[in-house]
């Protein structure tokens, strides 16, 4: 297992075993690993030859500083976890400075109106603290591939317009969602939720379940109003949005047109703690 600090170190170890004609895998996380996390490296570990893990907590993507702060950094378990799923992978752990030098700030980016919606709108600037991170590790790493989970399908979709806007030659490879077996979606925050609290929030993906079922029969109103409705009522779960956009431009539904793929997008707090989820809709 190595532990690149220093980027150059990687550099050239990236250029070595390019030179071998290995195909090299990214998977970027902010840390504090667990098992969806895992799930990309075992999908990157499938596709490529030799896969690298970054674990840096970007401070330009937080748009609240306490949140920056709570961050979980469980580096030493994060390690033995990459270990134990494979003593071969290399691990990117960078300084703040190591990536920004002195001026910690974010590029500006135009995504083309990915960055105006859900995410974007409620959390300000983020997308531009992920672009300028994302593209930053790209051009370090310089990897021919790098998993991104559907856990964030805007982040997703804004990395795939990165590729297409900068040219780099990455190909961006999504993965499915992982789930804990009450159906949360798996997240470094749920570590912040108590027992009850956890078993709660799995009402997030309950829902989403319920709008996949809806969405075959019922308008968009309906099922907007509806699952307002449903949180209203809700004991611990705060809603902040939900919203059925399209796949591709994830511009909010209007009406099913027939060759449109659509997703719902859920955001909620449960106290002070933020989750996302979202489902694509099968009932076309
Ligand atoms: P982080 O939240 O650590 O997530 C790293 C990657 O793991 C992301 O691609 C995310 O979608 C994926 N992931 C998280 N939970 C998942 C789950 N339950 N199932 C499948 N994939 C999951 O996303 C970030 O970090 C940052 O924004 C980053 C891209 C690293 C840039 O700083």
């Amino acid at each position: 297992m190595q532990v690149f600090k220093e980027k150059t170190l990687l550099k050239a170890a990236v250029k070595a075993a390019k030179s071998n004609a290995k195909i090299i895998g990214l998977v970027p996380t902010m840390g504090a690993l667990h098992q969806g996390h895992l799930s990309l490296v075992k999908q990157a570990l499938q596709e490529c030859d030799q896969v690298i893990i970054s674990i840096f907590v970007n401070p330009t993507q937080f748009d609240n500083p306490a949140d920056l702060e709570k961050y979980p950094r469980t580096l030493e378990e994060d390690i033995r976890l990459l270990k134990q799923a494979d003593p071969e992978l290399w691990i990117f752990t960078p300084t703040a400075k190591e990536l920004y030098g002195e001026n910690i700030s974010a590029e500006q980016f135009n995504f083309d109106g990915l960055e105006q919606v859900m995410e974007g709108k409620h959390r300000n600037g983020h997308f531009d603290g992920v672009g300028t991170i994302v593209k930053r590790l790209f051009e370090v790493i310089t990897p021919h591939k790098a998993f991104f989970g559907e856990k964030d399908f805007q982040q997703l979709q804004i990395v795939r317009k990165l590729i297409d806007k900068t040219g780099l030659p990455v190909e961006i490879v999504g993965c499915p969602i992982l789930r804990e077996e009450n159906g949360l979606a798996r997240s470094s925050r749920n570590e912040r939720l108590n027992t009850f609290e956890r078993e709660e929030a799995s009402f997030i993906y309950k829902t989403l379940l319920k709008v996949n079922e809806l969405f075959g029969t019922k308008s968009a109103e309906y099922i907007q109003n509806w699952v307002e409705g449903q949180f209203k009522n809700h004991q611990v779960l705060k809603l902040e949005y939900f919203e059925i956009a399209n796949t591709q431009t994830l511009e909010k539904i209007n009406r099913k047109r027939k060759g449109n793929t659509y997703r719902a997008f859920i955001a909620a707090y449960v106290g002070e703690v933020r989750l996302i989820d979202n489902i694509a809709l099968n009932n076309e």
